[in-house]
């Protein structure tokens, strides 16, 4: 039987969680609840998603635009198994407490919320049994989530020693009209090192990681410079093959012509995604390297898109709908089109039955 989903917080995220849980065939999307009756109320009309108010004094103010409401979030938190909540940042612990706790429903919240707050993390790639039969989890930031799965590539091949990181974030959303910075450099936070490194122990505690991160102006994505002490000896072609292994990571070329976070949205849209989303962590292949056991890469970022998939993955896991994490995940990459790496690497060129091997374990193809 599919599972009940629903979705408080109908923005940049919660749309993309609805998007991609209408695509699971175990799952079933309930509805969305908003506000206020703006231009994404009337596309979730369009795409046939049952709309709630976020409260019952605010059915009013969509009726009165002509868009027919199911409810108040309340009603459609009584037709779900599990609710995804999607709300501004902080929002989602008092929704936890004053909400969901009372109404004895799961919940799923966004990396905006302290883990404290909630209890647990998730990283599909890192910790999904963890979650198993959870009432509340958190999955982790977008910039949490990059690390978490280039690192747990790395950690699987060599074994983690130690991680320094420098974090480029973009400074808004594209949709984020009154957010900068527009001409300046942040660091931020302007403490080292950042919050980041603990959000990443939230779901790896045994890693020794520390970040700093700057904040610039730009929205595509963020852009990540990785340094990572490892416990045994590995090449640059180990390293590389691995990362190929992974669908959600995606190894692109600046020779290529992706040399850049604008290139590479360019190559999501060329693809077709859905609102240009890469849900692939990118990794510039000419980056990774390999010096004294010291493995150095470069990553992209895109904020919007990458937890999307974790997010499916951990409605299954709190769920219980699929106790395996390998088979959730490959269900969530095939429903969505999550296609890894743009092309082999240049050591796996003439090494056409290696790639065959690859993919046959990507796809659980014996
Ligand atoms: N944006 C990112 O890049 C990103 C990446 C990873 C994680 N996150 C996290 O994801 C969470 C959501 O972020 P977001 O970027 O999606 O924020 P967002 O675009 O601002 O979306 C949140 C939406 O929630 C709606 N909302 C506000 N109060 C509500 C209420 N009481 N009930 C129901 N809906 C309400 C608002 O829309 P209406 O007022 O129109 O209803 C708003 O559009 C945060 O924890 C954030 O930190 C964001």
């Amino acid at each position: 039987m599919a599972v009940k989903v629903a979705i408080n917080g109908y923005g940049n995220i919660g749309k993309r969680v609805a998007d991609a849980v209408a695509k699971q065939n175990d799952m079933e999307l309930v509805g969305v609840a908003k506000t206020r009756p703006n231009f994404e109320a009337f596309v979730a009309r369009e795409k046939g998603y049952p709309l709630y108010a976020s409260d019952e004094a605010k059915i009013a103010a969509f009726e009165a635009v002509g868009l027919e409401v199911a409810g108040s979030t309340k009603d459609m938190l009584h037709e779900a198994d599990v609710v995804v909540d999607a709300t501004p940042e902080g929002m989602g612990a008092q929704n936890l407490q004053s909400i969901y706790k009372p109404l004895g429903i799961k919940a799923i919240f966004e990396g905006g919320e302290k883990h404290d707050a909630i209890g647990a993390s998730f990283n599909a790639y890192c910790n999904y049994k963890d979650a198993l039969g959870k009432d509340y989890v958190r999955v982790v930031s977008c910039n949490t989530t990059g690390l978490c799965r280039s690192l747990s590539a790395i950690d699987n091949l060599a074994g983690i020693k130690k991680v320094r990181a420098v974090l480029v974030r973009r400074g808004a959303d594209p949709v984020q009209v009154k957010k900068g910075p527009i001409n300046a450099i942040i660091p931020n936070p302007p403490t080292v090192p950042s919050h980041h490194g603990p959000d990443v122990n939230t779901v790896m505690p045994q890693w020794n990681i520390a970040t700093i991160a700057v904040l610039v102006p730009t929205t595509l994505m963020h852009q990540h410079n990785i340094m990572v002490e490892v416990e045994s000896g590995v090449s640059r072609e180990e390293v590389l093959t691995e990362f190929y292994s992974h669908m959600r990571l995606m190894l692109v070329r600046a020779g290529d012509g992706l040399g850049s976070t604008a290139e590479i949205i360019e190559l999501s849209r060329d693809l077709g995604r859905p609102r240009y989303d890469l849900w692939e962590i990118p990794i510039w292949e000419e980056s990774v390297n390999v010096v004294d056991q010291e493995v150095f890469y470069m990553q992209g970022v895109h904020q919007e898109a990458d937890i999307i998939l974790d997010n499916i993955d951990c409605i299954r896991a709190v769920t219980e709908t699929e106790k395996d994490p390998q088979t959730s995940i490959r269900k969530t990459d095939k429903a969505m089109g999550v296609m890894g790496s743009f092309r082999p690497p240049q050591c796996l060129e003439d090494k056409p039955e290696e790639v065959r091997d690859i993919h046959s374990k990507l796809w659980g193809i014996e």
